[in-house]
């Protein structure tokens, strides 16, 4: 077996699993899970449509391209999100439909680490989505991680890395909007993050599945490529994007994403996907398309979360310090006490699951950034966030 296998660190459910093994909720109370970040909001009545318009379509096998016209409609998305000139966008080399970003985050490190290179780096954020540390070890490469603590604004810092770190980095996973924190790489620091990658020649892959769920509609979240344009980068080198369905139009099960930046790097890619065989089924680009170019589903999600993070933070407001995320549909809630025992007695107690932040990160730099955090997910509808709420109030009222 591949002995990077055994690197791989058991997953944050699994974890909570056994973190709540033998306890017993509070009967009284019905279970609310806010722990996993699965959209629950309704999936769009035109989604479904289109599958089954084009159920026909699993009578042929789909290319790993997709059909132009969905390579279209991405660039089309891109072009009037992230404000690049369409001329700019070549459908044929700088985009490619992927099953769900979470096969492409982690395919995408086997594609593009030269482990036959000494000792090389993956730096990514901790707290993390898990799958950039999977990917980086099953490629052959050693994790780097950056804290994302409160002292700077959960957010990565990429003025801490040393130089020998960056010497030998060959791909960065930076997450903007963060899961868990919701916290938006600015401008500036995406600007500084691609000179950095050209003067030590390393890779940035995009994690950006939750640029579309946002809390001030005049403030969409910069995405990479539109920072890489801006500042004159117009062929995306060194800069992949990963964008997701799951989120933004409430389709998890629909497995579909595209990754989109530098021709070059998507070429090999390209080629790894063949063989790797991971082509959307027709139906599946068939309602893509039509995601992709509809505004409005989104529009009414977006508003959904403003109300349960309205409710929410109203009735927390004064029982703890809770601040509203700029993006994402996560609370990165600071614990009066540890994560895990907070979890564990709010289950027990109140009967409401939430996943504790030291699941979700490493010991890193002298300390574990996710500790004394939950996460919690407000994706139940908006009257069981606000039960949740109070009952979590109620729950931190009995610690004083
Ligand atoms: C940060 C982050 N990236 C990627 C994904 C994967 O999403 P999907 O594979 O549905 O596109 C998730 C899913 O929860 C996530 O939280």
């Amino acid at each position: 077996m591949n002995p990077n296998l055994n690197a791989l660190q058991p997953y944050p459910f699994a974890r909570l699993k056994e973190l709540k093994k033998g306890i017993v909720a509070a009967a009284e109370y019905t279970h609310i899970a806010l722990s996993i970040g699965e959209p629950k909001h309704d999936t769009p009545e035109f989604i479904y449509q289109t599958v089954s318009e084009n159920l026909h379509g699993i009578g042929k096998y789909p290319s790993t391209k997709g059909q132009p016209q969905l390579a279209q409609s991405i660039a089309n998305w891109i072009a009037e999100r992230f404000h690049i000139k369409q001329a700019d966008i070549n459908t044929e080399t700088q985009i490619l439909p992927v099953s769900g970003t979470r096969e492409a985050l982690f395919s995408f490190a086997q594609a593009v680490i030269d482990n036959s290179s000494p000792e090389p780096l993956v730096i990514m954020p901790n707290p993390f989505y898990q799958i950039y540390e999977g990917a980086a070890l099953l490629a052959g490469a050693q994790p780097y991680f950056l804290n994302t603590t409160e002292e700077n604004n959960y957010l990565p810092d990429f003025d801490s890395v040393a130089e020998h770190v960056w010497q030998r980095c060959q791909l960065i996973y930076i997450c903007s909007p963060g899961n868990p924190t919701g916290a938006v790489i600015r401008e500036s620091e995406q600007h500084k993050l691609i000179a950095l990658a050209e003067k030590y020649d390393f890779i940035i892959a995009a994690d950006e599945c939750y640029s579309e769920i946002y809390a001030d509609e005049q403030q969409a979240p910069v995405g990479l490529l539109q920072t890489a344009y801006a500042m004159g980068n117009t062929a995306f080198k060194r800069c992949v994007i990963f964008q997701s369905l799951s989120k933004r139009s409430n389709a998890p099960g629909l497995r579909s994403g595209f990754v989109a930046g530098d021709a070059e790097i998507l070429e090999k890619y390209f080629q790894y996907r063949t063989y790797q065989g991971c082509a959307l089924p027709e139906p599946t680009q068939a309602a893509s398309i039509a995601a992709w170019q509809d505004e409005q589903h989104v529009r009414k999600n977006r508003d959904l979360y403003r109300e349960k993070f309205s409710a929410f933070v109203d009735i927390l407001g004064n029982v703890c310090s809770i601040v509203k995320p700029e993006a994402s549909f996560y609370i990165w809630l600071k614990t009066p006490i540890s994560d895990t025992e907070f979890a564990q007695r709010l289950f027990a107690e109140q009967n409401i699951t939430v996943l504790p932040g030291s699941f979700l990160s490493r010991q890193a730099h002298g300390i574990n950034p996710g500790s004394n955090h939950v996460r919690i997910a407000l994706v139940a509808p908006l009257n069981e966030c606000k039960e949740a709420a109070i009952r979590i109030k109620r729950f931190i009222n009995t610690l004083d």
